[in-house]
């Protein structure tokens, strides 16, 4: 199996897959370069025990196009090396996308983790990646039921399986890990339940200076101590815009990795964020979140009541950190077991050359 990888969450939805699949194929590792701060990157690898890349191709940050066509023609080149079986994507990212094109035009079965997810947003670079990634691909693995109808309406119904989500996997597996070897409360000086945990870093809300300008005045009138591992691509449009975090409430900090990410999360009061992962750890650990986006793929923690959808609208954002609670008594679980690696890997072994 050849897995193609290359931004944050890629690498914390490959953890868990990575564990079942070594006991039964061979799995080459490739990382495209699309995150390589440390902190976006090797941090992941250490603390969730994934091997070193076979191949790191160094890609980095470019435009959509420059991006996605350097790393097309070099996972391209590896895949004429290796002929793997068959290639394992993830997600949404121009990774995704490039390995699933790579793949396809050489006639090497794709299987696609997170599947079936819609925004029904084509403005969003993320929409792009998942539609022609889906229509690619010959497993197509869905967190969701609705990712499953989703696939159906655009005509998709082989090889669509319903397994969960990984990221569940990764969050019951690491949740006690993340209690006992993180101290990032202490550091910051945080006590549980006492405190904001704020994400932003979507290009929906980055690159458009009217949505960062109102996310930024409701976060500079936070009357709550709040704390904001920050990703370079805000902190670069922050400062291109001249826009400032000038409430000494919020805390700006270098993004952190998953085990403090997820001792944050569960401790927190509430959280902000236009992440799609983010989102749905927060519906696992059972803390309310407020969702800066005008809408979701993650539609079932909505609808449960747990995710409160506030767009960029600075007095929506601030009336959702006042009186947004949910009563988690009354939400049942929509993500699967915690057991979707083993179905996603049990489906491979079944239908494919391995
Ligand atoms: C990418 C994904 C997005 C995903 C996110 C996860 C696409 C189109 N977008 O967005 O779906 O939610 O990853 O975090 O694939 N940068 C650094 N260091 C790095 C990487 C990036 O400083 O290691 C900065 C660069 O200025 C770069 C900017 O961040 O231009 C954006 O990086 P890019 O990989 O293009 O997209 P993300 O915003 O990270
Ligand atoms: N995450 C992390 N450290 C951070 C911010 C996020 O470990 O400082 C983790 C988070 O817990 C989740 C994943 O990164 O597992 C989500 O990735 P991101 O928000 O970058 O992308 P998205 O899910 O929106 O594509």
């Amino acid at each position: 199996v050849v897995t193609v990888v290359g931004a944050r969450p890629q690498f914390i939805k490959a953890a868990p897959v990575h564990r079942v699949l070594r006991r039964r194929a061979e799995e080459i590792i490739v990382h495209t370069g699309q995150h390589y701060d440390p902190r976006l990157s090797k941090v992941f690898f250490e603390e969730l025990n994934i091997p070193q890349p076979d191949y790191h191709l160094g890609v980095g940050s470019k435009s959509h196009g420059a991006q996605t066509g350097e790393m097309l023609q070099k996972v391209e080149e590896v895949l004429e090396k290796v002929r793997p079986d068959l290639l394992l994507v993830y997600g949404d990212t121009n990774s995704t996308l490039a390995g699933a094109l790579a793949a396809a035009k050489m006639h090497i079965p794709i299987a696609h983790v997170e599947a079936g997810l819609r925004s029904f947003n084509r403005r969003m670079p993320e929409e792009i990646n998942r539609v022609l990634t889906d229509h690619l691909s010959r497993w197509l693995f869905c967190p969701t039921r609705t990712a499953v109808q989703n696939l159906e309406r655009e005509g998709i119904s082989k090889g669509v399986h319903l397994t969960g989500d990984v990221m569940l996997d990764a969050v019951l597996y690491n949740r006690k890990l993340a209690e006992e070897r993180s101290r990032i409360l202490e550091q910051l000086d945080l006590k549980p339940r006492e405190f904001l945990l704020i994400t932003l870093h979507r290009a929906e809300n980055t690159d458009d200076p009217r949505r960062m300008r109102s996310i930024v005045a409701a976060l500079n009138e936070l009357s709550v101590p709040a704390v904001f591992p920050m990703h370079p691509r805000t902190r670069n449009r922050l400062k291109q815009m001249e826009l400032s975090l000038s409430n000494p409430l919020v805390q700006v900090i270098e993004p952190v990795g998953y085990l403090d990410m997820l001792r944050l999360e569960a401790n927190a009061k509430k959280i902000l964020t236009d992440s799609g992962g983010v989102q749905k750890e927060a519906f696992f650990l059972q803390v309310p979140v407020i969702t800066m986006r005008d809408e979701t793929e993650w539609v079932e923690t909505v609808e449960q009541g747990a995710n409160r959808l506030t767009g960029a609208d600075k007095t929506a954002i601030l009336e959702a950190v006042e009186r947004f609670e949910v009563d988690f008594t009354r939400i049942s679980s929509v993500f699967g077991d915690g057991r979707a690696a083993e179905r996603i890997v049990d489906h491979l072994m079944r239908d494919s050359e391995l």
